[in-house]
């Protein structure tokens, strides 16, 4: 079996060379014809009129640029001549040399084509196509008058994420490619903080990637290790104008957080945000509809401010909050008993609402974080989304996992039971 497929394999690339060879072939073989015609003149006439030089003209396509998946840009030629250019080439029309040139110069007489694939990186040639017209009249009207040298040229189609330079990958910008994922013939790379290619195993926040020795990816898993750190980031009252940079700062990461939805934020203004909230695994939580003091209100005003939310929720994205929790952490035993979801509370309030300070908090999240922490933040500050950004690279640094508040309780093998507190999964 295993012969039959090498077989297999060999017939298979004497196929694709041989298609190779013939595309070569046909190349060249269309350039020789080119070449041929466009020659003629000179070869009919330098025995015969050997004193009357033709005139020349040098068109030559410009080499062209571009970065895979841009529109391909026009092609163009620079167009030169030697000799007298008052002197008429057409004796029937008048044309001069000046005149042809004009013509060459303003795309008029030839085609330039390419095959170029704008998405896949690589240099395509570009041909210069005489039309018929010109072909015609270059071998019978302007005989021994004009010869035309045509110089064809290539256009790059260029990797978007950059290039190698040496040992380094510089990006369009010019600046070298570090902690970042490159594609180069669709093959996907990761450079590590020195620009190196990464093999083997590595992990960024919840995923595990897989290279080969090239560097290749080749696989990738998501995954908690219930034996390192890890903390549950909580957000609360929006979603808002910055939950989107914070849930790019998530993705980036391979981070979770859960969100505490006020109800009367949302309706389908936000319907993407929640959907994305859900498809990068963060938990939805409940943090009812009118951020309602929940001690003061009886039972079923209780239900109805969890309900209400969790109905607007399912009808944005098909699924229910697994947690809520209660505003001002205002709870008791009578709103553990109505509220029917697990009541969240916290472990470090990072007071980010009142402070403002993105750095300050970060900081202060930094020096005071400890494993199976529920840390409260809001996203609907700008501040808090900044200081989030600052944190959770440090936070992996130094090997917290950013889980869910249900992965880090499932984590310490606690069972969440509706209408009881949490308030950490300290070890
Ligand atoms: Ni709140």
């Amino acid at each position: 079996m295993a012969d039959v497929r090498r077989i297999l394999n060999e017939k298979q690339k004497i196929i694709m060379r041989r298609r190779r060879q013939s595309q070569i072939r046909r190349m060249r073989v269309r350039s020789l014809l080119l070449f041929f015609i466009l020659m003629l003149p000179l070869i009919l006439t330098s025995g015969v009129k050997a004193s009357q030089k033709p005139e020349r003209i040098m068109i030559q396509v410009q080499e062209a640029y571009m970065y895979e998946g841009d529109e391909i840009p026009e092609f163009s030629v620079k167009v030169d001549y030697t000799g007298d250019k008052n002197k008429v080439i057409d004796n029937e029309t008048k044309a001069t040399l000046e005149s042809l040139v004009v013509e060459l110069e303003n795309g008029n007489g030839y085609e330039l084509i390419s095959d170029v694939d704008g998405n896949v990186e690589g240099d395509y040639p570009i041909y210069i196509h005489m039309g018929q017209k010109w072909k015609k009249d270059l071998l019978y009207k302007w005989l021994g008058n004009v010869f035309i040298y045509p110089k064809e040229a290539v256009i790059h189609v260029k990797n978007s994420y950059g290039e190698w330079q040496g040992d380094k990958f510089i990006n369009p910008e010019g600046k070298q490619v570090v902690n970042e994922f490159i594609q180069i013939r669709e093959k996907t790379y990761y450079l590590d903080r020195d620009g190196k290619v990464t093999k083997g195993r590595m992990k960024i926040g919840l995923k595990t990637y897989v290279f080969d020795q090239e560097g290749v990816l080749v696989d990738q898993q998501v995954g908690i290790d219930k034996d390192k750190k890890m903390i549950a980031i909580t957000l609360d009252d929006g979603p808002g104008q910055y939950t989107n940079q914070l849930l790019d700062v998530l993705e980036e990461n391979n981070s979770h957080a859960t969100f505490f939805l006020l109800g009367m934020n949302l309706g389908s203004k936000y319907e993407k945000e929640l959907k994305r909230m859900v498809a990068l695994g963060c938990e939805l939580g409940n943090h009812t509809t009118n951020h309602a003091r929940l001690t003061e209100l009886s039972g079923s005003e209780v239900e109805e401010e969890i309900n209400t939310t969790n109905q607007t929720v399912q009808n944005l994205v098909e699924e229910i909050p697994t947690v809520m929790r209660p505003p001002y952490g205002a709870t008791d035993e009578f709103v553990g008993e109505h509220v029917g979801l697990p009541m969240v509370l916290w472990s470090m309030d990072t007071l980010d609402w009142k402070v403002k300070d993105a750095k300050r908090v970060a900081d202060y999240m930094m020096s005071n974080v400890q494993d199976g922490d529920i840390v409260l933040l809001h996203d609907i500050h700008q501040t808090s989304v900044q200081a989030l950004e600052i944190a959770i690279p440090k936070l992996l640094d130094e090997g917290y996992q950013l889980v869910t508040v249900s992965e880090l309780a499932n984590a310490r093998n606690v069972k969440l039971k509706n209408g009881e507190k949490y308030s950490s999964f300290r070890p």
